[in-house]
Protein backbone atom coordinates (compact mmCIF):
# COMPACT_ATOMS: atom_id res chain seq x y z
CA UNK A 1 0.00 0.00 0.00
CA UNK A 2 1.10 3.62 -0.77
CA UNK A 3 3.40 5.07 2.38
CA UNK A 4 1.28 8.19 2.38
CA UNK A 5 -2.07 6.30 3.10
CA UNK A 6 -4.05 8.25 5.75
CA UNK A 7 -4.26 7.39 9.34
CA UNK A 8 -6.86 4.70 10.21
CA UNK A 9 -7.67 7.28 13.18
CA UNK A 10 -10.53 9.40 11.70
CA UNK A 11 -10.55 12.87 14.02
CA UNK A 12 -7.03 13.01 13.81
CA UNK A 13 -6.78 13.19 9.63
CA UNK A 14 -8.92 16.72 10.37
CA UNK A 15 -6.27 17.94 13.00
CA UNK A 16 -5.41 21.45 11.97
CA UNK A 17 -4.59 25.50 12.44
CA UNK A 18 -8.23 26.02 14.89
CA UNK A 19 -6.93 23.59 17.27
CA UNK A 20 -3.31 24.68 17.16
CA UNK A 21 -4.52 28.12 18.06
CA UNK A 22 -7.18 26.81 20.92
CA UNK A 23 -4.45 24.88 22.63
CA UNK A 24 -2.09 28.11 21.84
CA UNK A 25 -5.11 30.23 23.74
CA UNK A 26 -5.03 27.79 27.15
CA UNK A 27 -0.93 28.01 27.27
CA UNK A 28 -0.78 31.89 26.72
CA UNK A 29 -3.59 32.62 29.47
CA UNK A 30 -2.36 29.78 32.10
CA UNK A 31 -5.74 28.72 31.86
CA UNK A 32 -5.40 25.27 32.27
CA UNK A 33 -7.73 24.21 34.72
CA UNK A 34 -11.71 24.39 33.97
CA UNK A 35 -12.74 25.31 38.21
CA UNK A 36 -10.13 27.98 39.20
CA UNK A 37 -6.90 29.50 38.55
CA UNK A 38 -6.18 31.64 36.01
CA UNK A 39 -9.70 31.69 33.94
CA UNK A 40 -10.73 32.61 30.64
CA UNK A 41 -14.08 31.71 28.89
CA UNK A 42 -13.31 28.02 29.54
CA UNK A 43 -12.88 25.70 26.32
CA UNK A 44 -13.93 22.59 28.44
CA UNK A 45 -17.59 24.97 29.17
CA UNK A 46 -17.97 25.62 25.24
CA UNK A 47 -17.14 22.54 24.53
CA UNK A 48 -19.87 21.44 26.51
CA UNK A 49 -22.50 23.67 24.96
CA UNK A 50 -21.54 23.27 21.54
CA UNK A 51 -22.77 19.48 22.63
CA UNK A 52 -26.23 20.05 24.24
CA UNK A 53 -26.69 21.31 20.97
CA UNK A 54 -25.11 18.95 18.96
CA UNK A 55 -26.63 16.21 20.65
CA UNK A 56 -29.79 17.72 20.90
CA UNK A 57 -29.79 17.26 24.82
CA UNK A 58 -30.41 19.32 28.15
CA UNK A 59 -26.99 18.57 29.96
CA UNK A 60 -23.75 17.32 28.54
CA UNK A 61 -20.59 16.85 30.76
CA UNK A 62 -16.92 16.48 29.84
CA UNK A 63 -14.79 14.24 31.34
CA UNK A 64 -11.31 12.92 30.97
CA UNK A 65 -11.72 9.66 29.23
CA UNK A 66 -14.60 7.43 27.66
CA UNK A 67 -13.67 4.88 30.35
CA UNK A 68 -13.93 7.76 32.97
CA UNK A 69 -17.35 8.53 31.15
CA UNK A 70 -18.35 5.07 32.09
CA UNK A 71 -17.57 4.34 35.28
CA UNK A 72 -18.73 7.64 36.01
CA UNK A 73 -22.20 6.73 34.57
CA UNK A 74 -22.54 3.50 36.32
CA UNK A 75 -21.68 4.77 39.90
CA UNK A 76 -24.27 7.58 39.18
CA UNK A 77 -27.01 4.59 38.42
CA UNK A 78 -26.50 3.17 41.42
CA UNK A 79 -24.42 -0.19 39.80
CA UNK A 80 -23.18 -1.97 42.70
CA UNK A 81 -22.93 -4.97 44.56
CA UNK A 82 -26.13 -7.18 44.19
CA UNK A 83 -26.66 -5.62 41.02
CA UNK A 84 -26.11 -7.03 37.09
CA UNK A 85 -25.40 -5.12 33.99
CA UNK A 86 -26.54 -6.54 30.71
CA UNK A 87 -23.53 -6.05 27.99
CA UNK A 88 -22.88 -6.98 24.29
CA UNK A 89 -20.61 -9.90 23.34
CA UNK A 90 -18.96 -7.41 20.65
CA UNK A 91 -18.14 -4.30 23.23
CA UNK A 92 -14.22 -3.32 24.30
CA UNK A 93 -13.20 -3.85 27.50
CA UNK A 94 -14.04 -0.89 29.06
CA UNK A 95 -17.43 -1.32 29.24
CA UNK A 96 -17.23 -4.50 31.16
CA UNK A 97 -14.57 -3.10 33.12
CA UNK A 98 -17.13 -0.46 35.18
CA UNK A 99 -19.47 -2.80 35.67
CA UNK A 100 -16.75 -5.14 37.47
CA UNK A 101 -14.93 -1.92 39.25
CA UNK A 102 -18.65 -0.84 40.68
CA UNK A 103 -18.53 -4.63 42.10
CA UNK A 104 -21.96 -5.62 39.81
CA UNK A 105 -21.98 -8.98 37.25
CA UNK A 106 -21.82 -8.51 33.74
CA UNK A 107 -24.21 -10.54 32.16
CA UNK A 108 -23.60 -11.39 28.58
CA UNK A 109 -26.01 -10.95 25.79
CA UNK A 110 -25.86 -11.83 21.97
CA UNK A 111 -25.34 -9.82 18.92
CA UNK A 112 -26.93 -10.56 15.93
CA UNK A 113 -26.00 -9.60 12.17
CA UNK A 114 -25.38 -6.11 13.04
CA UNK A 115 -23.08 -6.87 15.51
CA UNK A 116 -24.88 -5.03 18.37
CA UNK A 117 -26.70 -6.25 20.62
CA UNK A 118 -29.87 -8.45 19.95
CA UNK A 119 -33.01 -7.56 21.57
CA UNK A 120 -34.33 -11.09 21.38
CA UNK A 121 -32.22 -12.48 23.41
CA UNK A 122 -31.55 -9.13 25.79
CA UNK A 123 -35.15 -10.06 26.83
CA UNK A 124 -34.64 -13.20 27.73
CA UNK A 125 -31.53 -11.85 30.44
CA UNK A 126 -33.15 -9.36 32.57
CA UNK A 127 -33.73 -10.37 36.14
CA UNK A 128 -35.05 -9.26 39.19
CA UNK A 129 -31.40 -7.78 39.57
CA UNK A 130 -30.56 -6.30 36.07
CA UNK A 131 -30.24 -2.97 37.54
CA UNK A 132 -28.48 -1.68 33.61
CA UNK A 133 -28.50 -2.36 29.88
CA UNK A 134 -25.69 -0.99 28.75
CA UNK A 135 -25.66 -1.12 24.62
CA UNK A 136 -22.44 -0.84 22.44
CA UNK A 137 -23.02 0.90 19.02
CA UNK A 138 -20.32 -0.93 18.05
CA UNK A 139 -18.53 0.24 15.21
CA UNK A 140 -19.05 3.18 14.11
CA UNK A 141 -23.33 1.90 13.55
CA UNK A 142 -26.66 2.14 15.60
CA UNK A 143 -27.91 -0.44 17.45
CA UNK A 144 -31.54 -1.45 16.88
CA UNK A 145 -32.81 1.50 19.97
CA UNK A 146 -36.73 0.76 19.19
CA UNK A 147 -36.13 -2.29 20.00
CA UNK A 148 -34.06 -1.98 22.78
CA UNK A 149 -36.04 1.10 24.21
CA UNK A 150 -39.27 -1.22 24.05
CA UNK A 151 -38.11 -4.20 26.38
CA UNK A 152 -35.89 -1.49 28.52
CA UNK A 153 -39.17 0.68 29.16
CA UNK A 154 -41.98 -2.52 29.55
CA UNK A 155 -39.50 -3.88 32.42
CA UNK A 156 -38.49 -0.39 33.54
CA UNK A 157 -34.45 -0.42 33.50
CA UNK A 158 -32.44 2.36 33.08
CA UNK A 159 -30.51 2.06 29.60
CA UNK A 160 -26.67 3.67 29.18
CA UNK A 161 -25.16 4.03 25.36
CA UNK A 162 -21.95 3.40 25.19
CA UNK A 163 -21.35 5.25 21.84
CA UNK A 164 -17.80 5.34 22.28
CA UNK A 165 -17.64 3.88 18.29
CA UNK A 166 -20.23 5.65 16.88
CA UNK A 167 -20.56 9.19 17.94
CA UNK A 168 -22.32 11.39 15.63
CA UNK A 169 -23.92 8.65 14.58
CA UNK A 170 -28.21 8.06 14.37
CA UNK A 171 -31.10 5.82 14.80
CA UNK A 172 -34.05 6.62 12.44
CA UNK A 173 -32.86 10.52 12.82
CA UNK A 174 -32.32 11.01 16.30
CA UNK A 175 -28.60 11.07 17.83
CA UNK A 176 -26.98 7.84 19.42
CA UNK A 177 -26.39 8.37 22.98
CA UNK A 178 -30.37 10.11 23.60
CA UNK A 179 -32.36 7.51 23.75
CA UNK A 180 -31.25 5.36 27.11
CA UNK A 181 -30.98 7.55 30.46
CA UNK A 182 -27.56 8.20 29.77
CA UNK A 183 -25.19 8.16 26.79
CA UNK A 184 -20.87 8.27 26.73
CA UNK A 185 -19.07 8.98 23.97
CA UNK A 186 -14.97 8.43 23.75
CA UNK A 187 -12.53 11.29 22.04
CA UNK A 188 -9.83 8.94 22.32
CA UNK A 189 -7.10 8.45 19.34
CA UNK A 190 -9.14 6.57 17.41
CA UNK A 191 -12.35 7.83 17.37
CA UNK A 192 -14.55 9.69 15.16
CA UNK A 193 -13.52 13.07 16.53
CA UNK A 194 -10.40 13.16 19.22
CA UNK A 195 -8.64 14.96 21.90
CA UNK A 196 -6.05 12.00 22.14
CA UNK A 197 -7.78 11.56 25.51
CA UNK A 198 -11.51 12.70 26.85
CA UNK A 199 -14.87 11.75 26.65
CA UNK A 200 -18.85 13.13 27.25
CA UNK A 201 -21.79 12.04 28.84
CA UNK A 202 -25.07 13.30 27.96
CA UNK A 203 -28.67 12.59 30.16
CA UNK A 204 -32.10 14.92 29.97
CA UNK A 205 -32.23 13.87 33.62
CA UNK A 206 -31.54 16.92 35.81
CA UNK A 207 -31.21 15.19 39.23
CA UNK A 208 -29.10 12.13 37.20
CA UNK A 209 -26.77 15.31 35.84
CA UNK A 210 -26.51 16.36 39.08
CA UNK A 211 -24.94 13.17 40.56
CA UNK A 212 -22.84 12.74 36.97
CA UNK A 213 -21.52 16.01 38.40
CA UNK A 214 -20.85 14.94 41.51
CA UNK A 215 -19.33 11.62 40.76
CA UNK A 216 -16.70 13.20 38.11
CA UNK A 217 -15.16 15.35 40.32
CA UNK A 218 -14.95 14.44 44.02
CA UNK A 219 -18.44 13.57 45.43
CA UNK A 220 -20.22 16.94 45.74
CA UNK A 221 -22.08 18.76 42.76
CA UNK A 222 -20.41 22.13 41.76
CA UNK A 223 -22.53 25.03 41.58
CA UNK A 224 -21.24 28.45 40.08
CA UNK A 225 -17.88 27.43 39.69
CA UNK A 226 -17.40 26.02 43.61
CA UNK A 227 -18.00 22.96 45.07
CA UNK A 228 -21.59 22.51 46.58
CA UNK A 229 -20.58 21.38 50.21
CA UNK A 230 -23.91 21.35 51.47
CA UNK A 231 -25.26 19.74 48.45
CA UNK A 232 -27.66 17.16 48.90
CA UNK A 233 -25.61 14.65 46.37
CA UNK A 234 -22.59 13.27 48.73
CA UNK A 235 -21.04 10.05 47.52
CA UNK A 236 -17.62 9.15 46.32
CA UNK A 237 -15.76 10.50 43.46
CA UNK A 238 -13.57 9.76 40.90
CA UNK A 239 -11.43 12.55 39.57
CA UNK A 240 -12.52 12.50 36.03
CA UNK A 241 -12.14 15.78 35.18
CA UNK A 242 -11.38 17.25 31.31
CA UNK A 243 -8.37 19.91 31.22
CA UNK A 244 -8.48 22.97 29.20
CA UNK A 245 -5.31 21.42 26.76
CA UNK A 246 -7.91 18.64 26.26
CA UNK A 247 -11.40 20.64 26.18
CA UNK A 248 -9.73 23.27 23.64
CA UNK A 249 -9.25 20.57 20.83
CA UNK A 250 -12.28 18.60 21.45
CA UNK A 251 -14.53 21.69 21.17
CA UNK A 252 -12.98 22.24 17.66
CA UNK A 253 -13.42 18.51 16.96
CA UNK A 254 -16.93 17.96 17.41
CA UNK A 255 -17.84 20.57 15.09
CA UNK A 256 -16.06 19.05 12.72
CA UNK A 257 -17.80 15.70 13.41
CA UNK A 258 -20.70 15.84 10.91
CA UNK A 259 -18.47 16.17 8.16
CA UNK A 260 -15.84 13.98 9.07
CA UNK A 261 -18.41 11.26 9.10
CA UNK A 262 -19.89 12.35 5.48
CA UNK A 263 -16.53 11.65 4.20
CA UNK A 264 -16.20 9.01 5.59
CA UNK A 265 -19.80 7.12 4.91
CA UNK A 266 -19.18 8.01 1.27
CA UNK A 267 -15.73 6.52 0.93
CA UNK A 268 -17.34 3.43 2.81
CA UNK A 269 -20.42 3.59 0.09
CA UNK A 270 -18.02 3.52 -2.69
CA UNK A 271 -16.49 0.80 -1.71
CA UNK A 272 -19.41 -1.33 -0.88
CA UNK A 273 -20.94 -0.47 -4.62
CA UNK A 274 -17.52 -1.28 -6.11
CA UNK A 275 -17.15 -4.80 -4.50
CA UNK A 276 -20.43 -5.30 -5.28
CA UNK A 277 -22.14 -8.72 -5.00
CA UNK A 278 -19.71 -11.64 -4.51
CA UNK A 279 -20.66 -15.02 -4.25
CA UNK A 280 -20.47 -16.44 -0.94
CA UNK A 281 -19.86 -12.73 0.99
CA UNK A 282 -22.42 -10.67 2.60
CA UNK A 283 -22.07 -7.33 4.41
CA UNK A 284 -22.83 -6.55 7.89
CA UNK A 285 -26.48 -5.57 8.72
CA UNK A 286 -27.03 -2.06 9.20
CA UNK A 287 -30.05 -0.79 11.38
CA UNK A 288 -29.98 2.48 10.11
CA UNK A 289 -27.87 3.10 6.96
CA UNK A 290 -28.51 6.74 7.22
CA UNK A 291 -26.96 6.89 10.62
CA UNK A 292 -23.84 5.21 10.25
CA UNK A 293 -20.84 6.71 10.92
CA UNK A 294 -18.42 4.51 8.36
CA UNK A 295 -15.46 3.47 9.94
CA UNK A 296 -15.64 -0.01 9.62
CA UNK A 297 -16.54 -2.62 7.40
CA UNK A 298 -17.71 -6.47 8.41
CA UNK A 299 -17.64 -9.23 5.69
CA UNK A 300 -19.52 -12.31 6.35
CA UNK A 301 -18.64 -15.56 4.94
CA UNK A 302 -19.98 -18.71 4.85
CA UNK A 303 -16.77 -20.72 6.73
CA UNK A 304 -14.30 -19.64 9.50
CA UNK A 305 -11.47 -20.66 7.27
CA UNK A 306 -12.74 -18.07 4.70
CA UNK A 307 -13.04 -15.59 7.05
CA UNK A 308 -9.56 -16.09 8.56
CA UNK A 309 -8.43 -16.42 4.50
CA UNK A 310 -9.33 -13.05 4.02
CA UNK A 311 -8.31 -11.27 6.52
CA UNK A 312 -4.35 -12.58 6.61
CA UNK A 313 -4.60 -11.83 3.28
CA UNK A 314 -5.63 -8.20 3.67
CA UNK A 315 -2.90 -7.81 6.49
CA UNK A 316 -0.12 -9.18 4.32
CA UNK A 317 -0.42 -7.22 1.33
CA UNK A 318 -0.67 -4.18 3.95
CA UNK A 319 -3.87 -3.33 4.63
CA UNK A 320 -3.84 -1.72 8.08
CA UNK A 321 -6.36 -2.94 11.13
CA UNK A 322 -7.64 -5.54 9.16
CA UNK A 323 -9.17 -8.44 11.88
CA UNK A 324 -10.71 -11.90 11.96
CA UNK A 325 -13.53 -10.80 13.95
CA UNK A 326 -13.08 -13.81 16.37
CA UNK A 327 -9.14 -12.40 16.89
CA UNK A 328 -10.46 -8.99 17.66
CA UNK A 329 -8.53 -8.66 20.91
CA UNK A 330 -10.33 -7.00 24.25
CA UNK A 331 -13.44 -6.58 21.74
CA UNK A 332 -14.41 -9.72 22.10
CA UNK A 333 -16.10 -11.27 25.28
CA UNK A 334 -14.12 -14.46 25.28
CA UNK A 335 -10.62 -13.17 24.73
CA UNK A 336 -10.62 -11.07 27.85
CA UNK A 337 -9.44 -13.37 30.17
CA UNK A 338 -9.78 -11.54 33.43
CA UNK A 339 -13.61 -11.94 32.77
CA UNK A 340 -13.51 -15.25 32.15
CA UNK A 341 -11.15 -16.06 34.78
CA UNK A 342 -12.82 -13.81 36.88
CA UNK A 343 -10.00 -12.36 37.98
CA UNK A 344 -9.99 -11.02 41.62
CA UNK A 345 -9.95 -6.95 42.06
CA UNK A 346 -8.29 -7.23 45.08
CA UNK A 347 -6.19 -10.37 47.12
CA UNK A 348 -9.88 -9.89 49.40
CA UNK A 349 -11.83 -11.15 46.13
CA UNK A 350 -14.03 -9.80 43.44
CA UNK A 351 -17.83 -8.91 42.55
CA UNK A 352 -18.53 -13.18 41.77
CA UNK A 353 -17.35 -13.65 45.26
CA UNK A 354 -19.30 -11.11 47.11
CA UNK A 355 -22.69 -12.39 49.16
CA UNK A 356 -25.04 -10.01 47.86
CA UNK A 357 -23.83 -11.60 44.15
CA UNK A 358 -24.37 -14.99 45.20
CA UNK A 359 -27.52 -15.70 42.69
CA UNK A 360 -25.44 -13.69 39.95
CA UNK A 361 -23.97 -17.11 38.65
CA UNK A 362 -23.12 -16.15 34.92
CA UNK A 363 -19.98 -17.91 32.65
CA UNK A 364 -17.94 -16.17 30.21
CA UNK A 365 -15.92 -18.33 28.41
CA UNK A 366 -16.17 -19.14 24.60
CA UNK A 367 -20.07 -20.35 24.07
CA UNK A 368 -21.50 -18.64 26.36
CA UNK A 369 -22.86 -16.53 23.31
CA UNK A 370 -22.93 -19.18 20.31
CA UNK A 371 -24.53 -17.43 17.84
CA UNK A 372 -22.09 -14.66 18.61
CA UNK A 373 -19.15 -16.71 18.59
CA UNK A 374 -20.29 -18.40 14.97
CA UNK A 375 -20.67 -14.55 13.15
CA UNK A 376 -17.13 -13.37 14.92
CA UNK A 377 -15.91 -16.55 13.21
CA UNK A 378 -17.45 -16.64 9.84
CA UNK A 379 -16.13 -12.34 10.01
CA UNK A 380 -13.46 -10.26 9.11
CA UNK A 381 -13.67 -6.40 10.09
CA UNK A 382 -11.62 -4.14 7.65
CA UNK A 383 -10.93 -0.07 9.26
CA UNK A 384 -11.98 2.43 6.29
CA UNK A 385 -9.18 5.25 6.91
CA UNK A 386 -10.77 8.41 6.89
CA UNK A 387 -9.80 10.43 4.19
CA UNK A 388 -8.79 8.11 1.15
CA UNK A 389 -8.31 9.49 -2.04
CA UNK A 390 -10.39 7.88 -5.12
CA UNK A 391 -6.98 6.02 -6.04
CA UNK A 392 -6.63 5.05 -2.43
CA UNK A 393 -10.71 3.48 -2.63
CA UNK A 394 -10.00 2.06 -5.83
CA UNK A 395 -7.08 0.47 -4.47
CA UNK A 396 -8.28 -0.77 -1.22
CA UNK A 397 -11.26 -2.02 -3.19
CA UNK A 398 -9.17 -4.39 -5.22
CA UNK A 399 -6.89 -5.72 -2.41
CA UNK A 400 -10.53 -6.89 -0.89
CA UNK A 401 -11.39 -8.27 -4.32
CA UNK A 402 -8.06 -10.13 -4.70
CA UNK A 403 -8.36 -11.35 -1.38
CA UNK A 404 -12.16 -12.70 -1.43
CA UNK A 405 -11.02 -14.54 -4.97
CA UNK A 406 -8.39 -15.81 -3.26
CA UNK A 407 -9.56 -17.52 -0.41
CA UNK A 408 -13.29 -17.61 -1.22
CA UNK A 409 -14.25 -17.71 -5.13
CA UNK A 410 -11.12 -20.05 -6.06
C1 LIG B 1 -16.88 0.63 22.72
C2 LIG B 1 -15.92 1.43 23.57
N1 LIG B 1 -16.29 1.79 24.81
C3 LIG B 1 -15.48 2.50 25.60
C4 LIG B 1 -14.23 2.90 25.18
C5 LIG B 1 -13.34 3.62 26.13
O1 LIG B 1 -12.98 4.89 25.70
P1 LIG B 1 -11.57 5.53 26.10
O2 LIG B 1 -10.51 4.86 25.29
O3 LIG B 1 -11.76 6.97 25.75
O4 LIG B 1 -11.38 5.33 27.56
C6 LIG B 1 -13.79 2.56 23.90
C7 LIG B 1 -12.47 2.99 23.43
O5 LIG B 1 -11.68 2.38 22.82
C8 LIG B 1 -14.66 1.79 23.06
O6 LIG B 1 -14.29 1.41 21.84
Amino acid sequence: MEKDWPSGFPGINWLGRQEEEAVADVVRKGALFRYYGPQSPTHVDQLEEYARTFYDVDHALAVNSGTGALFTAMSALGVGPGTEVIVPALLWVATVTAVIQNNAIPVLCEVDRSFNMDPEDLEKKITPRTKLIAVVHMAGTPCDMDAIMRIANKHNIPVLEDCAQCNGGSFRKRKVGTFGKVGMYSLQINKNVTAGEGGLLVTNDEKLYTRLVAAHDLGVPWKKGLPDETGEVCFWGQGRRMGELAGAVANIQLRKLSHVIAHMKASKQRIKDMLGHMEGVSFRRLNDPDGDTGPFLILMFDKESHAGGVAQHLTNGGIDNVFHLSNYGLHIYHNIRSLVEKVPLSPAGNPWSLSQNSDSLFEYGKGTCPTSDDLFERSVIVTIPSRLTDEQELEMTQAIKNAIVANVTS
